[in-house]
C-alpha cells in the first residue's frame, strides 16, 4: 500500500476573551443584525495584552500532540500570517516551548490558505521519506492588523490556532490525506492587503499603520468560485463523487460563501460545518478549529468522507480530502 501522511492527532485553542457583536456596535457604525445576517458571526475571541500567536499556537500544539499520543515530531510548521515577529520566524520559539529539541520549524504564509499550505507541505516531508511525522500549526492574533476604525474588516476577524499531526501511514487509512491541492495567483493580490508595515512600504519611506484592507464584494465572489473549483478538483482526484462529500469543512470567512459553495457543489447545507458565529474569520486556523468544532459536537464523525477547501489573499487557495480518523480530541 503507497506510503501517506496520516491525520493522526488534532488540537485547538482560542484566547478566553471575547469580542461580542454588541460591544462592536457600540463602538462601530454597525450592529448585531448586520453583521449577522452579512457575515453569521456573534462573537469572536480576542487576546488580552501580554498574549500573542505563539501562546495560541503552542497550546493548540500541546493538544494536537496529546491527541496524537506523541511526545515528539521531527518537523514544526507554522502557518501565520501574523507572527509575534518580523523577524524571528515564530515556528522555532513555539517548537521549543512544546518541548521538540532542535526539530525544524519554519513559518509559512499563506494568509487563510496557510493551513492547507502547511498541510501540502508536512504531506510532503512524509511522501519523501524526510519526516516520520510533523506538527503543522494554525495560529493567528488577526486582532493586531485590523484598524479600530474599520467596520468593513474588524466584526469579520478573530484570533485562534489549530493543529494537527500527520504522521507516516498507508493511503488506506483512515485519515490517509487522499488528496490535497493548492493554487495561487498574485495578480488577485489587491484583494486583501495589509500596505503598511513591509518592505515595500518601509522603502518608500510611507509608515502607514500595518492594518488589513479588504474588497468585500469581490473577495466573495472569488471565495465561492474558486473554493467550489478546487473542491471539484480534489474530489476527482480522490476518485470520489461529489455526492459521497459527507462534510466540507470549509474556511470560515463568512456563513453566505460557506452555504453559497455547497449549493454550487450540488450538496445540502447540512454538509457545511459552520463554526464562525462562535470565532469569526480567523485565517490559518480556521480549518484546524472547526474540524474540532465538528468533532466536539459530533457534527464530523469517524468514516465521513471530508473536504476542506479555503481561499485568501495572495490570491491562494486549496483543499484537502480524507476520511475522518478516529481522533480523539481536547477540549479547545
Ligand atoms: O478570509 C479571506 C477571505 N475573505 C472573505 O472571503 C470575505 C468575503 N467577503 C465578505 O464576507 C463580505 O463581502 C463582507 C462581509 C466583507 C461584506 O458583506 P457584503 O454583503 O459584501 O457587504 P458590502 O461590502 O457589499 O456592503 C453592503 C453595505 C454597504 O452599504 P451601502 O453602500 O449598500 O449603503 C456597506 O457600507 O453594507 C455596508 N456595510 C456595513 N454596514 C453595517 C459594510 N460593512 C458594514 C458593517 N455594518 N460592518
Amino acid at each position: 500500500m503507497p506510503r501517506a501522511a496520516v491525520l493522526s492527532g488534532l488540537g485547538a485553542w482560542v484566547p478566553p476573551g471575547t469580542l461580542t457583536n454588541e460591544k462592536l456596535a457600540a463602538e462601530l457604525d454597525t450592529s448585531d443584525e448586520w453583521i449577522r445576517t452579512r457575515t453569521g458571526i456573534g462573537r469572536r475571541h480576542i487576546i488580552s495584552a501580554g498574549m500573542c500567536t505563539s501562546d495560541l499556537a503552542v497550546e493548540a500544539g500541546r493538544r494536537a500532540l496529546e491527541s496524537a499520543g506523541a511526545a515528539t515530531v521531527d518537523y514544526l510548521l507554522l502557518a501565520t500570517t501574523t507572527p509575534d515577529r518580523l523577524c524571528p520566524a515564530t515556528g522555532p520559539e513555539v517548537a521549543t516551548r512544546l518541548g521538540l529539541g532542535t526539530i525544524p520549524a519554519f513559518d509559512l504564509s499563506a494568509v487563510c490558505s496557510g493551513f492547507l499550505y502547511g498541510l501540502q507541505t508536512g504531506r510532503a516531508l512524509v511522501l519523501a521519506g524526510l519526516a516520520e511525522s510533523v506538527l503543522v500549526v494554525g495560529a493567528e492574533s488577526f486582532s493586531t492588523l485590523v484598524d479600530p476604525e474599520d467596520r468593513n474588516t474588524r466584526p469579520i476577524f478573530g484570533d485562534g490556532a489549530g493543529a494537527v499531526v500527520l504522521r507516516a501511514g498507508h493511503s488506506d487509512e483512515p485519515g490517509a490525506l487522499r488528496a490535497v491541492n493548492v493554487h495561487s495567483d498574485g495578480s488577485l493580490a489587491e484583494l486583501i492587503t495589509v500596505a503598511g508595515g513591509g518592505a515595500r512600504a518601509r522603502a518608500a519611506g510611507d509608515d502607514r499603520p500595518a492594518h488589513i484592507r479588504m474588497r468585500g464584494r469581490s473577495t466573495f465572489m472569488a471565495a465561492v468560485s474558486h473554493m467550489e473549483a478546487v473542491t471539484r478538483q480534489t474530489v476527482d482526484e480522490v476518485g470520489w463523487q461529489l455526492a459521497d462529500v459527507d462534510r466540507v469543512v470549509g474556511h470560515q470567512a463568512n456563513v453566505r460563501i460557506l452555504h453559497s459553495l455547497v449549493k454550487h457543489l450540488g450538496l445540502p447545507e447540512s454538509a457545511a460545518i459552520v463554526h464562525l458565529h462562535a470565532v469569526g474569520n480567523t485565517a490559518a486556523a480556521s480549518i484546524p478549529l472547526a474540524l474540532h468544532h465538528g468533532v466536539t459536537t459530533g457534527r464530523l464523525g469517524v468514516g465521513h468522507r471530508v473536504v476542506t477547501p479555503a481561499f485568501g489573499a495572495g490570491a491562494t487557495w486549496g483543499a484537502a480530502a480524507l476520511v475522518w480518523p478516529d481522533v480523539k480530541v481536547l477540549p479547545g
